[in-house]
């Protein structure tokens, strides 16, 4: 089969060099933005005299169909199609003729690829950002349900202090609105047009780019047409997005992996979400959370992948950047599943009440003690000295903290008096922390307010 370039040439290339310069296998997923980047061009070539009145209306009708044997799943490819740009050429060439063939001018796929990037990219991250909210939603629903439940925090994987649930999930959401926030504002920066571009030099027609950007609704033009041919870095912008929304999720699936264990039963996952041992009966895994744990990993792959691929390349263009699509491919779809699959397990997620202080002992309240000492006039390191030595000896005989009488107490420090036994009670702690960002009632209820005003925007 003859190639689009084939003029310079005296050989085919060998079938090997064929299979492996094709990337058709991958970006034929970019057909959509090559037909719409193309119907553009063509409108443009329209107004440069390129096309006759007529001949851009075949020409467009002509795009039209192509359109419609995709979405019917009818269009057929043919071997000497290298990648969706000539396939689409191609087919324009067969059902014009001689007119197609006209399409290319001044055209190269060195911009129509950064283009058909650009759209593609621009609508997935709207669909990401969507999907973001409904998990935030999801996240909101649960951390509401859950504000008067109390757990012990973890710092070191230690117990730590004690908080709403409610506040714990609410930190899921405002990571996830970083996240949201990093789509958001890159969503500029893929908002420009390199189609125009030329292959690296800019275009010698008298080529309407403002013609190009109303056509595909972009932003802005590009304009240097070297960088526009050259630059990815809005797909790394993408990718480190994409991998830093599933570090988030990551993080938060092994925290309920845990809390899913025997030992810690603090919550348990839908029966949707889990699944069996082939040997051992009695087993229901959090796989789902696994997987989400487990799928973080490719997408860092994909940007360091990315990266690589763009370091110490020359500029403009080189071939290398053909590799660029695969890894932004399974970085979108891995992001659309997980998102989705992580919302499920939240909207669906059973809270195991009674378990969630079962494992504390009184001594999660010492910080507390050293603030009551604090209170009296204690400087905070004594405090926290003399609550450690009450720890200490609670844990040398056994005891809980609340047990100790006063003379005992008194003789740790004179400071100690009735005071004391107030402290030992889940809701006084917690209700303590009663600045903004804290975990009080009031605190707690402030972040569901602000989420209720970040989701209606
Ligand atoms: N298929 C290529 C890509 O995906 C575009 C081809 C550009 N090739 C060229 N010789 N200018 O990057």
């Amino acid at each position: 089969m003859p190639k689009l370039w084939g003029g310079r040439f005296a050989k085919n290339a060998s079938k090997l060099m064929e299979e492996f310069n094709d990337s058709l296998p991958f970006d034929k997923r970019l057909w959509k933005e090559e037909l719409l980047a193309s119907d553009a061009y063509s409108v443009a070539l329209g107004k440069a005299g390129i096309f006759s009145r007529t001949e851009l209306a075949r020409v467009r009708r002509a795009f039209k169909e192509i359109d419609k044997e995709f979405s019917q799943g009818k269009f057929r490819f043919k071997p000497a199609d290298e990648d969706i740009h000539t396939a689409i050429e191609r087919r324009l060439v067969e059902k014009v003729g001689e007119t197609g063939k006209r399409i290319h001018t001044g055209r190269s796929r060195n911009e129509q690829v950064a283009t058909d990037e650009r759209l593609y990219l621009k609508n997935v991250n709207q669909e990401i950002m969507l999907l973001i909210r409904e998990l935030q939603k999801s996240v909101v629903d649960l951390a509401a349900n859950t504000s008067d439940d109390i757990i012990p925090s973890y710092t070191h994987m230690q117990q730590a202090q004690l908080v709403r649930l409610g506040h714990y999930f609410m930190s899921l959401f405002f990571m996830l609105e970083t996240d949201h926030s990093r789509l958001d504002d890159l969503s500029k920066r893929v908002d420009i047009l390199p189609l125009g571009s030329g292959a690296v030099a800019g275009s010698t027609l008298r080529l309407d780019r403002d013609v190009l950007k109303r056509e595909l609704g972009f932003a802005e033009l590009s304009a240097n047409s070297i960088a526009a041919v050259s630059d990815r870095d809005f797909m790394n912008e993408f990718l480190f997005a994409a991998a830093q929304t599933l570090i988030h999720l990551s993080r938060f699936a092994e925290d309920l992996i845990v809390w899913s264990s025997t030992e810690f039963s603090f919550v348990e996952l839908d029966d949707m979400y889990s699944t069996g041992s082939s040997m051992m009966p009695q087993k229901k895994n959090p796989d789902s959370l696994e997987l989400v744990r487990g799928k973080v990993s490719r997408t860092i792959a994909n940007l360091t992948a990315l990266l690589t691929l763009q370091k110490g390349l020359p500029l403009t263009y080189s071939k290398d950047l053909q590799e660029d699509k695969e890894p932004l491919f399974d970085s979108v779809d891995t992001l659309f599943s997980t998102l989705r699959v992580f919302t499920g397990v939240i909207s669906t997620l059973k809270i195991n009440r009674k378990n969630l202080l079962r494992n504390t002992d009184d001594s999660i309240y010492a910080t507390d003690i050293a603030d009551y000492l604090v209170e009296q006039g204690v400087p905070f390191r004594d405090a926290h000295g003399i609550v450690g030595r009450l720890v200490l000896t609670g844990i040398k005989q056994g005891r809980r903290l609340r047990d100790f009488g006063t003379d005992e107490l008194k003789e740790i420090s004179p400071i100690f008096n009735e005071g004391y036994y107030t402290i030992f009670e889940p809701v006084r702690s917690v209700e303590r922390h009663d600045n903004y960002g804290g975990t009080s009632r009031k605190g707690l209820k402030k972040q569901i307010e602000l989420a209720g005003k970040i989701l209606s925007r």
